[in-house]
């Protein structure tokens, strides 16, 4: 079977809603290209999941874009870039884009004292991915991790702001504001959704990061590489599709990215 070409869809997935931060950076940023975006909405939230289970999941919704052709995946979800990123790449035939080493890298041209606090799911902060990527960089950066697990259920429901998101995140990032970092990474695609709420909680001085841009950089420099960039001019297609309740997903995709998100189309999973 031939590789996918340049006119072929660019595959983005996560376990819900938080993939569309980085769909939305991909789209700015090369709008002629086409895109298909899966939300694993019947086995959110993945970030309490064991690796297995997550390694799995994100195996099955891989193998469903790539029956879609596919010409590159972009796994826009830490907690699945932390556990199954290797596998991913081993078994796809297409180039994968994670979403880990781009934030790493973000953080590092921010952060002045090197004093970077990460906030993800709990299997993302358990995985120790951000601290090996941010260390693999150099220059000796002091990380600090915190898991927040009630961060991606209050986004799934829509709460992205008031005074349950507010006290929620301050009781998270408490001991974030007293270790006094200098950058956040939000380890976790759902958390830009409560950038506002975060900022507030960490006060001005901490920069917060948010791999949505860099991801669509990097995704940008592969499909240059490989020569696989759609020509400029068109706008692409976007297709989108949930593995459960995808009339709710479409209700509250349409509040994150517009009206763009015209259909969402129904895929499960067998158990
Ligand atoms: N948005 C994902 C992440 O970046 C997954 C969150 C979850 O399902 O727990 O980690």
């Amino acid at each position: 079977m031939s590789r996918p070409g340049a006119a072929a869809p660019i595959g983005v997935f996560d376990s819900g809603l938080g993939g569309l931060t980085v769909l939305r950076a991909l789209a700015r940023r090369m709008p002629e290209e086409s895109l298909i975006y899966f939300g694993d909405t019947a086995h959110v939230p993945y970030g309490s999941k064991s690796p297995e289970a997550i390694a799995r999941f994100s195996a099955e919704v891989a193998r469903f874009l790539a029956g879609r052709g596919i010409k590159l995946l972009v796994v826009a979800c830490n907690t699945s870039s932390a556990w199954a990123l290797p596998a991913l790449r081993r078994a796809a035939r297409v180039p994968v884009v994670g979403v880990i080493a781009p934030g790493a890298r973000a953080a590092r041209a921010v952060s002045r004292r090197g004093r970077i606090g990460v906030i993800g799911t709990e299997a993302t902060v358990r995985s120790g991915a951000y601290p090996r990527a941010l260390r693999a960089l150099g220059g000796g950066v002091r990380v600090v991790s915190r898991a927040c697990p009630m961060l991606v259920p209050l986004v799934e429901e829509g709460w992205w702001d008031g005074p349950v998101a507010e006290a929620v995140v301050r009781r998270y990032l408490a001991p974030l504001r007293r270790s006094r970092v200098d950058a956040v990474i939000l380890g976790c695609t759902h958390y830009p959704y409560l950038k506002p709420v975060i900022a507030r909680a960490l006060g001005p001085r901490v920069r917060l990061v948010d791999s949505a841009a860099e991801t669509a950089a990097e995704t940008e420099r592969v499909l240059d590489r490989l020569r696989l960039r759609v020509p400029r001019g068109r706008r692409g297609r976007r297709e989108f599709y949930a593995s459960d309740s995808p009339e709710r997903f479409r209700r509250l995709a349409r509040r994150m990215f517009g009206r763009g998100v015209t259909r969402v189309r129904l895929h499960p999973f067998d158990a």
